[in-house]
């Protein structure tokens, strides 16, 4: 097996929670589509965009020389990871808000990867992972906004005296 360099292995890091993002998306807007469809709707935007996110970072993989077997395996594992924090925190009897409210901290810790790899690549130089994290770090940055303003949205619509 290929040994990572730290950058490699930083870009496999955000291409396993671009997958874990389409998986944690989907199961949100499935618990949201009841109580809110737009909600739902801005959440099926982000999975487009979580899928495209692993497009172009399996195409970057792909041009390192040798190293795109170990860093799409290394992905599997951090997607296994991220998907498994996911139904630890999301339960059998999970609600819409607390879906969004995983989400605000899935996104939160997906742009700070993104950020980390940007810095990484700032002295590795490398053209390809400076283009990705250009396109991918604003979108991310407004997948947090997105997940933040939505889950506010929710808790506004909810009855704060109902019992749970
Ligand atoms: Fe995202």
């Amino acid at each position: 097996m290929a040994e990572l360099t730290k950058l490699e292995s930083k870009l496999a890091e955000v291409l396993g929670l671009a997958q874990a993002a389409q998986g944690a998306t989907d199961k949100i807007a499935k618990l949201v589509e009841e109580e809110d469809e737009q909600i739902a709707q801005t959440l099926r935007r982000m999975h487009e965009e979580a899928a495209e996110t692993e497009q172009r970072a399996t195409d970057v993989a792909g041009e390192l020389d040798g190293k795109k077997t170990a860093i799409l395996d290394k992905a599997r594992e951090t997607k296994g990871e991220a998907t498994e924090m996911m139904s630890t925190y999301l339960g059998d009897d999970a609600e819409g808000l607390d879906g969004l409210e995983f989400l605000i901290m899935a996104e939160a810790g997906e742009t700070g990867h993104w950020e980390i790899l940007g810095k990484l690549n700032e002295r590795a130089g490398q053209a390809d992972v400076r283009e990705l994290v250009d396109w991918a770090l604003p979108i991310q940055q407004r997948h947090f906004e997105q997940a933040r303003e939505c889950s506010l949205q929710l808790a506004g619509e909810e009855d704060p005296n109902e019992v749970e």
